[in-house]
């Protein structure tokens, strides 16, 4: 029996539902707007004096954060808006909302088309690869440095030339050069907007000589000369890109050929996540796994990494579990 009490939960249910669609792309909009980071350094906002500050439509930008308001991210005193209940978590994990409205939003809007078998082939669906690498720079900072350093910081310097498989953003590579100011950095990306990107920011942040990128697919990638220099192999959320199992083993053969120098190989990814309830999702993981479904990409379990590394000629000496992010983690491998 439907009671009335049980009916207006479901209106309400199905108005929460469709408010938190909205508000996912004002979350991406704000953050890279800079409006999320004002309200955290300053703990309001007035939405006329932030649109006019950075050109923005007034109209457009009040209704941005209206949208927050209706789900409980900020609060709201006439055209001035405060951090409500959960901003520090939706702050925290902004990234993951840019990924999903931002980077991944063609993959979505196209579901009916991408689901049709008949579509299915080809490039069958779209996502912005400049995007993507914008939020993975925050995930990678939140979620894998941690792991990552730790792990860097165990190899005692012992190497001098570095590759990043599926280098996105170009950051990670950044970052050791900068860190570590006698290595030189490689980074492969089969995106061109993402190499465009990297190449940018590599040349404003004065490393044009000691970083050098090329648009390469990884798990098919040429034997270049500069690739049998490389001692350190580093891979962050893309390994997933190299399964089912038998192109994974295949792929993880290939690369110690194409690095025959290679000493240690650090792969961090997100894995599916296995017992998890639907209902207790946590952020992220339904959109990661639904996203690689739609776009046909393999999710391996945790489990099934650790399946498949000995058989491929890799001896995985480490596995850092990250905290941050559900079913995430760090192999370091030799
Ligand atoms: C989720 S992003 C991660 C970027 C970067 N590794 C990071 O941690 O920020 C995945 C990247 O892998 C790249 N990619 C996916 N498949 C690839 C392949 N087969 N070869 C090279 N790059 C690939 C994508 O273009 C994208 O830039």
């Amino acid at each position: 029996m439907i009671t009335e009490t049980s009916a207006q939960d479901s209106v309400r249910a199905a108005a929460q539902i469709y408010n938190s669609a909205v508000a996912s792309w004002a979350i991406a909009a704000a953050w890279e707007l800079g409006a999320l980071e004002e309200l955290r350094e300053h703990g309001k906002l007035d939405s006329s004096a932030f649109a006019a500050a950075n050109d923005l439509d007034a109209a457009s930008t009040y209704g941005m954060l209206r949208a927050m308001v209706a789900v409980g991210v900020l609060d709201r005193d006439g055209t001035v808006f405060a951090p409500a209940a959960s901003f520090d978590e939706i702050y925290r994990t902004k990234s993951f909302f840019h990924w999903l409205s931002r980077g991944c939003s063609d993959l979505f809007t196209d579901m009916p088309a991408v689901l049709k078998n008949a579509n299915r082939t080809g490039d069958f669906y779209n996502r912005d690869a400049a995007a993507i690498s914008y939020a993975c720079r925050d995930i990678n900072a939140k979620c894998f440095d941690p792991a990552f350093w730790a792990a860097m910081e165990g190899l005692n310097g012992s190497f001098s030339v570095v590759a990043d498989l599926g280098c996105g953003s170009g950051e990670r590579l950044m970052q050791i050069a900068q860190r570590y100011p006698g290595v030189r950095c490689v980074g492969l990306d089969i995106a061109p907007a993402a190499i465009a990107a990297a190449e940018s920011d590599r040349d404003k942040a004065g490393l044009t000589d000691r970083i050098t990128f090329h648009q390469a697919d990884v798990r098919a990638v040429d034997s270049l000369p500069e690739l049998t220099e490389v001692d350190l192999l580093t891979c962050f959320m893309m390994g997933h890109d190299f399964w089912p199992r038998e192109n994974c083993v295949a792929t993880l053969r290939q690369l110690r050929e194409r690095f025959p120098n290679v000493k240690k190989f650090l792969l961090g990814d997100a894995t599916r996540t296995v017992g998890i309830p639907d209902s207790e999702t946590p952020v992220f993981t339904l959109g990661f796994e639904v996203g690689h479904d739609m776009m046909g990409v393999y999710m391996p379990t945790m489990d099934e990494w650790d399946g498949v590394f000995a058989e491929a000629g890799w001896h995985l000496t480490k596995k850092h579990l990250i905290d941050a992010l559900t079913a995430s983690v760090v192999f370091e491998l030799e």
